[in-house]
């Protein structure tokens, strides 16, 4: 059984358009996958694909419009409607997130050492001695000095930043980490050292991630398997040497060829796309589009072992 088992999950977006019309964004529509123990899911897309609402949907942190979350073979969406909040209360120490932004996510008022603490404290551990010791293993299994303890936020560099994030997001023993785009704000090299935290971290305390970034090469580094989204959807997921070596879907194809652009065309094709949307989200982009594929979107389809996508083509 997958740790995370997420199935048919839409988030729709509403919103006021022009000429007052209400505007729909389907952020993600119709995704299932699903995350082993000890796995690593690496999530990758443009821009406005739909991952970081994806990923926060996966921990109820967005309520979905639709589809099931099922994590260690209880459906947490089920859950969260429950009177009795104990399912879901277990799951939000089981699963933690891990921001982009190591500035924007610290609070900057308090010292290292609270923050890393806070989730006990949140979930009732209030003894200090074990609260204090147990913060000072964290900072050294994410690599930073006891000295760090006493320190704010503006002391620390930005990748030092992220290692109080992720110390964050261990203290309380999690399962399932999300971890989105955690290393798009760091310098190159700095960025090459947190991916190997987070796999130092992976082998030390077993735990399963879902890792979402914008960029291939960062996906590839860490992930078991990848699921490529664009629009909202699940184009291609396949294990991570499979897909490096055998990309099936045109969309997969062009973020392996290039350095992707950090493009707009996204959402503007989305708002092309918008209001009839029955057809392949890729359609308008696609060099190998058939009469098909703008008409009806392709389900994601397993075509070997473990390889699938959502494409005619196959
Ligand atoms: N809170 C929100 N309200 C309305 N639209 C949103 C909101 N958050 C994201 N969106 C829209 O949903 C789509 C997916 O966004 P997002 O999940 O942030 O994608 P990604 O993380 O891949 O960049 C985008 O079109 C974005 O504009
Ligand atoms: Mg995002």
């Amino acid at each position: 059984m997958p740790l995370l088992n997420i199935k048919d999950l839409k988030v729709y977006y509403t919103g006021h358009g022009l000429f007052r019309k209400q505007s729909v964004t389907r952020a993600v529509d119709g995704v299932s996958l699903f995350v082993r123990e000890h796995e690593t899911l690496g999530l990758v897309g443009e821009s406005g694909s739909g991952k970081s609402t994806l990923g926060r949907a996966s921990l109820l942190l967005i309520k979905p419009t639709g589809g099931s979350i099922e994590f260690d073979g209880t459906d947490m969406v089920d859950a969260a409607g429950h009177k009795d909040k104990s399912v879901l209360k277990k799951f939000r120490r089981e699963a933690q997130i891990v921001f982009q932004d190591p500035y924007g996510s610290l609070n900057p008022r308090m010292k290292a050492g609270r923050i890393i603490a806070d989730p006990l404290r949140v979930h009732g551990v209030k003894d200090r001695r074990v609260v204090k010791d147990k913060v000072l293993k964290l900072l050294d299994l994410v690599g930073l000095p006891a000295s760090a303890y006493d320190k704010y936020p503006f002391a620390f560099s930005g990748g030092q930043r992220q290692r109080i994030s992720i110390a964050r997001a261990l203290s309380i023993g999690p399962r399932f980490i999300v971890a989105d785009e955690p290393v798009s704000s760091l310098d190159i090299s700095i960025q090459a050292q947190l991916l190997n935290l987070f796999r130092e971290i992976q082998e030390k305390e077993g735990v399963s991630y879902l890792f979402i970034s914008h960029d291939l090469r960062t996906v590839a580094f860490i992930a078991h398997r990848i699921a490529v989204m664009y629009l909202g959807r699940i184009m291609e997921l396949a294990p991570k040497t499979e897909l490096i070596a055998r990309p099936l879907h045109p969309y997969t194809k062009l973020l392996l060829s290039s350095i992707p652009s950090k493009d707009r065309r996204s959402t503007e094709q989305r708002e092309k796309a918008g209001g009839h949307g029955t057809g392949c989200v890729f359609y308008p982009r696609c060099d190998f589009a058939k009469d098909i594929c703008m008409g009806v979107s392709p389900e994601l389809k397993e075509v070997s072992p473990w390889h699938s996508v959502a494409c005619y083509l196959y």
